[in-house]
C-alpha cells in the first residue's frame, strides 16, 4: 500500500471515529539494518536504511487533558490522562505514552490530543515497529505543539521513552534512522559522536528484500539485556570505554582474562564494527559481492560469537547461498534476533524470481509461511499534511 492510500485511509478513519478532519498527518518509517548489529550500544557503527514501510498519524489536539488513540492494526483504543502520566495498557500505547511524558517535560502548554494509528510496519519482526510509533508520535507532537524538535534531541527523546516506559534498553540506531534516513542512502552511524554519513545506494540495480521468519521468540528482550551486560563486562576487562576502542588484537591479547563465552561476544562485537565500515566502503563503491560477503560473515558472527541468531534465520541464510546464481549478493539476519526478519541484497531484476523462490524453500524447510517485501532506502519521519 502507498503511503498516500496508508494516510487517506487513516484520516477516513480518524474522520469517523472524532467527527472532523484530522489537523495534521505524521508518518514515520521502520528501518532494515544492512550491517552492523549489536554495534550501536558498544559505541560502534552501524549501517542501516529506512524502508518504504511506515507507521502513520492522523490527529489533532483536543480540549481536555486526555489522549486518545485508536490503532487500526490491533483495532483497539488506548486513553489517557495526561496527568501522572504511566504506564499502562494497551502495551504498544507505552511506546506513545514514554513520547508523549517526554514532550509534557520540554513543553509546559502541553494539550491533549487524539489520533488515530496505522502501521505497514510489521510488529516484533525487527524491523523497528517500536521506533516507528515513537518518531510518528513525536512527529506529530511537533505539529500539534508548534515545537520542532532538533533531530537528535527528537531521536534522543523517543530512545529515552522505549527505555523508561517500554523498558528495552535499545541503542540509539531505530531511532536515528527513522527520524534521520534519506530517500535512496543508507546511513554509516557513528554510536559514538551521534553523527552519520550518508551512503548512496541510488543509481545502482540492486534491491532490498526484506524476508520475515514470521517467528518470534520470547526471550528476545531478556537476552538482549544479557548481552549488552557481557559487552560492558568485556570493555571492562580490557579496561577501555567501550568495545568501540578494542581491537582484535587487543582481545587476542587478553583472552586469558576472559570468560570465554563474553569473550565470543566481545570479538562478534569487534570484528562486526570493522565490517560495518568496509561495508559503506564497499557500498560507496559499487562493489556489491565485497558487500555480500561481508554480509555473510556477520551472520555467521551473529549465529556462533553472539548467539542471537535462530534456526529459522539461519535458514534463510542457507537459502540465500544456495540462491547466488540466481542473484541473491549477501544476506544475513537484521535486528536484535531470535526471529524476525532477514536482510538480503539482491539484483533488481532477479526480485521477483528470487521473492518466489524464497517463498518456496524457506516454506519447504521450515512448513511456515514468510512473508516477504523488496524495498529501496527511503526518507526519515516527516508531516504529510
Ligand atoms: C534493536 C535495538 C537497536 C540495536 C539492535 C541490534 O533493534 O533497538 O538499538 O541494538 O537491536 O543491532
Amino acid at each position: 500500500m502507498s503511503l498516500d492510500l496508508m494516510a487517506e485511509r487513516t484520516a477516513e478513519l480518524y474522520a469517523k471515529c472524532f467527527g472532523h478532519s484530522p489537523r495534521w498527518i505524521a508518518a514515520a518509517p521502520g528501518r532494515v539494518n544492512l550491517i552492523g548489529e549489536h554495534t550501536d550500544y558498544n559505541q560502534g557503527f552501524v549501517l542501516p536504511m529506512a524502508i518504504e514501510r511506515y507507521t502513520v498519524f492522523a490527529g489533532d489536539k483536543n480540549t481536555r487533558r486526555e489522549v486518545v488513540l485508536h490503532s487500526m492494526t490491533t483495532g483497539d483504543t488506548a486513553s489517557f490522562n495526561l496527568k501522572g502520566l504511566t504506564r499502562g495498557n494497551p502495551s504498544w500505547s507505552n511506546y506513545i505514552r514514554g513520547v508523549t511524558a517526554n514532550f509534557m517535560g520540554l513543553e509546559r502548554k502541553f494539550p491533549g490530543y487524539q489520533a488515530v494509528i496505522d502501521s505497514t510496519v510489521p510488529s516484533s519482526g525487527g524491523l523497528s515497529s517500536s521506533a516507528a510509533l515513537e518518531v510518528g508520535a513525536a512527529t506529530l507532537l511537533e505539529a500539534i505543539t508548534h515545537r520542532k524538535l532538533e533531530p537528535l534531541e527528537k531521536v534522543l527523546l523517543c530512545q529515552k521513552a522505549e527505555h523508561e516506559f517500554a523498558g528495552v534498553p535499545c541503542g540509539i540506531m531505530d531511532q536515528y534512522t527513522s527520524v534521520m534516513a534519506q530517500k535512496d542512502h543508507a546511513l554509516l552511524l557513528d554510536c559514538r559522536t551521534n553523527t552519520s554519513t550518508p551512503v548512496s545506494m541510488s543509481g545502482s540495480d540492486v534491491e532490498v528484500l526484506v524476508i520475515n521468519t514470521t517467528v518470534r521468540r520470547r526471550v528476545g528482550e531478556v537476552e538482549y539485556a544479557k548481552r549488552r551486560a557481557q559487552c560492558e563486562e568485556a570493555a571492562t576487562v580490557l579496561g577501555l570505554p567501550a568495545l568501540r576502542d578494542a581491537s582484535v588484537a587487543d582481545l587476542s591479547a587478553a583472552q586469558a582474562s576472559f570468560d570465554p563465552v563474553v569473550f565470543r561476544r566481545a570479538r562478534h562485537v569487534v570484528t562486526e564494527i570493522e565490517r560495518t565500515l568496509q561495508a559503506a566502503r564497499a557500498i560507496a563503491a559499487g562493489d556489491w559481492a565485497a558487500l555480500g560477503q561481508l554480509m555473510y560473515a556477520s551472520h555467521d558472527s551473529l549465529r556462533a560469537d553472539f548467539e542471537v541468531s535462530c534456526l529459522e534465520l539461519d535458514a534463510v541464510v542457507e537459502i540465500a547461498r544456495q540462491l547466488a546464481g540466481d542473484g541473491v549478493l549477501g544476506c544475513r539476519m537484521t535486528g536484535a534476533g531470535f526471529g524476525g526478519c532477514a536482510v538480503c541484497v539482491v539484483k533488481s531484476e532477479a526480485t521477483a524470481f528470487l521473492t518466489r523462490r524464497f517463498q518456496e524453500l524457506y516454506e519447504y524447510r521450515t512448513g511456515i509461511q514468510p512473508e516477504i517485501f523488496h524495498t529501496r532506502a527511503a526518507a526519515g519521519a516527516r508531516l504529510l499534511a
